[in-house]
């Protein structure tokens, strides 16, 4: 059956409508997430995130499938600043090819905490940046000295950033955080970067066979129709 352009058309747009429609209806109850901006091709902010993660995260939070020498290759630094930078914590002992990892033990961890800090390799991906730049901004502490969580309730790790946020005005806190999320991100998938510079040259190339072939066509045509 040879269904019109017109039908197919329609079809495809009720289709569009009712998934996006169905996307929105699931969001209706989420909390409300600050959006943040980052990118994973901006070198830069990406080295003040792992620093900041180092600093205020290693203590308790692997990324167990990150290695240094890798990392270290994408953030542009020398395998030796990858360790100094990410590795600082174990006393030399870290190896450029090792994964970057705490250097808090599980027994410790649990009688702290009562719960292991997860592995935060793919938490950008489980989460989304999003997610995580709302979480580290939600922290407060009431005037009995109670930590909470506006969006994680009952959270077990502490205000960790607590120091940073009030030695920074706002926005430079926001800014920091939002580095942050930006490493969290390259972690959880550190082809990222490259995968989108492949995407503008594919587009790029794309373009490129598009006006090439349209020229091709032309050329064919012109032969066609000069016998018509
Ligand atoms: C003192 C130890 C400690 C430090 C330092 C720490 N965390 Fe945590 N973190 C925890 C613990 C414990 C949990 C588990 C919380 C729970 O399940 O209630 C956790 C949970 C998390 C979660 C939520 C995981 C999930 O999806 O449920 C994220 C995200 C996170 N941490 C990110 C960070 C970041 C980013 C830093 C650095 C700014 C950091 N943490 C520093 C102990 C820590």
């Amino acid at each position: 059956m040879m269904l019109g352009f017109k039908r197919v058309l329609l079809l495809l747009v009720s289709f569009i409508m009712a998934f996006s429609l169905s996307v929105q209806a699931s969001d209706a109850y989420a909390p409300k997430l600050d959006q943040v901006k980052t990118s994973v091709l901006d070198t830069a902010s990406l080295q003040r995130g792992a620093d900041i993660y180092a600093q205020y995260c290693m203590g308790c939070h692997s990324l167990k499938y990150l290695r240094v020498s890798r990392a270290a290759r994408d953030l542009e630094w020398t395998p030796e600043e990858g360790i100094g930078h990410l590795q600082y914590l174990r006393d030399g002992k870290g190896k450029v090819h090792d994964a970057i990892l705490t250097t808090l033990d599980a027994q410790t961890a649990k009688v702290a905490f009562g719960v292991l800090p997860p592995d935060l390799s793919l938490e950008a991906r489980l989460r989304g940046t999003d997610w995580l730049y709302t979480f580290l901004r939600s922290y407060e502490r009431d005037a009995q000295g109670k930590v909470s969580n506006r969006l994680f309730d009952g959270v077990a790790m502490p205000f960790v950033l607590e120091g940073l946020q009030k030695s920074l005005p706002p926005a430079a806190f926001d800014a920091a955080v939002a580095d942050l999320v930006n490493f969290l991100d390259y972690a959880a998938e550190p082809a990222k970067p490259i995968r989108l510079m492949l995407g503008w040259w594919v587009l790029g190339f794309l373009a490129l066979l598009f006006v090439l072939t349209y020229l091709l066509k032309k050329e064919f045509w012109r032969d066609v129709k000069h016998q018509a």
